[in-house]
């Protein structure tokens, strides 16, 4: 038995969804540690096409239990939406979804302190978040005048809120924007409560015996390495980490229960929202990767930046998350191109960078320093063994696990969960 622990490796957006769908068959439960409803994971499941933001993708199999962790933060209204949404499908979420009584709530002035903090910064210090409040509401967690979904159940709760609603009226009104009713506001969450209450519970226990009866536990990350707030491109990332280490300090679970990272890194790269890319493509290759990968937000639906396979990048993701195997992700998406080209290193003002700087600027000035490789030109949707692959693929694969020392243990060659290699020895 094993815990593991499933990261995106980039700048999120890498299919992270679809390989937790695989990998979900094994363990008993899934848990969400980090993020909230900015995440967007995809999930197909035979001519069903799921979207989850904030319930775990372990939802979509029958049995398997799924816990959102103290270190996701939560919009009670959004959350109810989602539920509504998988249940109209059929799937039910009675005693199958726990939610942390310590997870920090998103309330409707954070979205708008989103919005505003967006609106107001100049051109090109823009982060371009969702927009879900995410940054607000890790901020007054950090700064201790959240409210906790305990606090939600609590007697005191309206007087909490509608203290912190003042509040924030008072610096909404500074910015001249529009101020928040908190009677609306209590109304809403105590609607939204009617369906989340029964199942708010302290999942640090529940956890806790589940690893003592040796049950399986799937860490679903969100986001990507590049994106965590202490490692990814500061101040370009989001407000939690997105590193492996999240999903201990985000569930309770600690580190010594966990024994498996696997990450997931897309045959190529993209990334959504503003900051450096050094693989970054502007020309007819970018182009193609958009196109043929559908590549455009699951939450917002923003086109996304598409560029090269960066190891700098993966290496980053290894050296920070203990990377045991890859997924590799959208290898399909590749099939069409005659050359392709592999970032191994970056120059930076005339010196060569194995390692992904800290500061931005310097990031941006960095050059790749591609390999080119043959692409293979057939069609690798329909495998199903490695073996089958095109030479030309075999040789790609085996790059990428040269320069990042990572051995690829799954393969995805297309959307649906048929679409999936899983490596056996190779020699
Ligand atoms: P926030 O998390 O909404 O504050 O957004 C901060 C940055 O993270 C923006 O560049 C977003 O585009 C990016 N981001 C947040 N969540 C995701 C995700 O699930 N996939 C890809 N990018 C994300």
């Amino acid at each position: 038995m094993a815990n593991t622990i499933l990261i995106g490796a980039q700048w999120g957006d890498e299919g992270k969804g679809k390989i937790i769908d695989v990998l979900t068959e094994r363990a008993q439960w899934v848990v969400r540690a980090q993020g909230g409803n900015n995440a967007g994971h995809t999930v197909e499941v035979g001519e069903d096409r799921f979207v989850l933001h904030l319930v775990p993708s372990g939802i979509l199999h029958e049995g398997k239990k799924c816990v959102i962790g103290n270190g996701v933060v939560l919009d009670p209204v959004a959350l109810v939406e989602e539920i509504k949404g998988v249940s109209e499908r059929g799937i039910s979420v009675a005693g199958r979804l726990f939610i942390s009584d310590r997870a920090h709530v998103v309330f409707p002035y954070h979205r708008m302190l989103d919005a505003q903090g967006e609106a107001r910064k100049i051109k090109g210090e823009q982060i371009g978040t969702t927009l879900r409040g995410i940054g607000p509401t890790y901020g007054d967690k950090a700064s201790r005048f959240g409210l906790r979904m305990c606090d939600l159940v609590d007697p005191e709760f309206p007087a909490l809120l509608r203290s912190r609603i003042e509040e924030k009226n008072r610096i909404l009104s500074a910015m001249g924007a529009p101020v928040v009713d908190a009677e609306t506001v209590l109304d809403s969450v105590r609607e939204a409560m009617k369906i989340l209450g029964p199942l708010v519970c302290d999942t640090v226990p529940l956890l806790f015996e589940a690893v003592r009866r040796g049950e399986e536990i799937l860490f679903e990350g969100a986001q990507g390495v590049m994106l965590d707030i202490d490692f990814g491109t500061y101040p370009y990332v989001t407000s939690s980490n997105a590193t492996s280490g999240g999903a201990s300090t985000g569930s309770g679970v600690a580190p010594n229960r966990m024994d498996r990272v696997v990450g997931v890194l897309k045959a190529y790269t993209t990334r959504v929202g503003e900051g450096p890319f050094p693989t970054e493509l502007f020309d007819e290759n970018g182009e193609q990767l958009r196109k043929v990968g559908r590549e455009f937000g699951a939450t917002t639906g923003r086109p996304r930046r598409c560029g090269w396979f960066d190891a700098v990048v993966a290496r980053h993701a290894v050296m920070t998350c203990g990377v045991d195997e890859w997924a590799l992700t959208k290898l399909d998406v590749l099939d069409g191109f005659h050359t392709l080209k592999l970032c191994v290193a970056y120059e930076l003002d005339g010196k060569r960078m194995e390692v992904f700087p800290a500061n931005i600027r310097e990031v941006a000035r960095c050059m790749p320093v591609y390999e080119e490789m043959p692409g293979w030109r057939t069609p690798t949707t329909a495998l199903t063994r490695f073996e089958e692959l095109p030479a030309a693929a075999k040789r790609y694969l085996a790059r990428i696990e040269e320069v990042t020392g990572v051995r690829i243990g799954i393969l995805s060659v297309g959307p649906r969960r048929e679409s999936t290699l899983m490596a056996g020895p190779r020699a």
